[in-house]
């Protein structure tokens, strides 16, 4: 087995490797003057299981596609350099929340990253996945695919820096996570209803009472993009006094400067580091380790 750590996937990969006690070795990538890619591998993959690490996420240099176009590059040139098998593991997969046809003649972006993914790779990894309308990632790719959770970690980070915490999920999806968190520490939890009007635009409302009763308040979901979902939230339970807001989620795309956004409102924000950011406290690379172990 031999873990590569693609452009977006190496401040885990290594980690991993280690971990693991494999061999590791990062891929070359490098872009053209007119946006083309070009990658390289720098270690011998013939006759190995190749495992790419590859987290899709943008950056001011290399966008979200890139990160595609990288990974299909790296898998078909890791079968024409004659890997035996060739694994993605994807601490963040993305295109997973365009999961319909929300308006005619749209894209259903879920199915279609599927495909590419079945069509290049053997067995994909993903961490905390967003299931929505699809319940499990066996529903969604025809290739093996394996589910890992951080939810322990997450709920293991509340224990220990949150004294009795309220959690708030910031809408229904969010259950998979913010409930799951809130059983595992053995604390109460209420999930908000949310309605999205854009990628920009939602309303979340509270419909249930609740005692806050001097609890801080923690917000659990999957993600935080823009950021909007947990300010809005957060607007709802504000009006309650609560004393001191906290967001901790699996993975921090925080664009659109979401981070400064939150901490403006006096939301403290962490995350696992499946995307690497200032507040990624919650490490992942043992869990996903101990996947590629199986
Ligand atoms: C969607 O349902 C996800 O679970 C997140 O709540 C959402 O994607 C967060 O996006 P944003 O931070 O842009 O509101």
């Amino acid at each position: 087995m031999i873990i590569i750590g693609c452009s977006h996937g190496k401040h885990l990969a290594g980690k991993v490797a280690k971990r693991l006690k494999a061999k590791y070795s990062e891929l070359q990538v490098k872009k053209f003057p007119d946006g083309e890619t070009k990658i390289r591998f720098l270690a011998d993959v013939k006759g190995k299981d190749v495992i790419l690490v590859q987290s899709f996420y943008g950056d001011m240099n290399w966008d979200v596609n890139d990160c595609v176009v990288e990974a299909i590059f790296a898998a078909e040139t890791a079968r024409d350099l004659g890997a035996k098998k060739v694994f993605l593991a994807a601490p963040y997969f993305p295109y997973l929340r365009q999961d319909k046809r929300f308006k005619p003649g749209e894209s259903i972006s879920l199915k279609i990253m599927a495909g590419l993914v079945d069509g290049h790779f053997d067995k994909v990894f993903v961490v905390d996945p967003h299931l929505h309308r699809e319940a499990q990632l066996s529903h969604i790719f025809k290739i093996h695919s394996h589910k890992i959770t951080s939810n322990p970690w997450i709920a293991d980070y509340i224990r220990k820096n949150i004294k009795n915490p309220l959690i708030v999920g910031p809408d229904w999806e969010s259950y998979k996570w913010a409930q799951r968190v809130a059983e595992q520490i053995g604390c109460e939890y209420v999930i908000l209803e949310k309605v999205r009007y854009s990628g920009r635009k939602v309303k979340v409302t509270l419909n249930k009472k609740i005692d806050l009763d001097n609890k801080p308040v923690v917000f659990v979901d999957d993600m935080i993009s823009t950021g909007n979902t947990i300010l809005e939230a957060s607007k709802n339970i504000r009006k309650l006094v609560a004393k001191k807001f906290y967001c901790v989620a699996v993975h921090g795309l925080f664009v659109e400067g979401a981070l400064e956004k939150l901490r403006k409102a006096n939301i403290e924000a962490v995350t696992t580091n499946t995307i690497p950011n200032k507040v990624a406290k919650i490490d992942v690379s043992g869990i996903v380790a101990d996947a590629l172990k199986i």
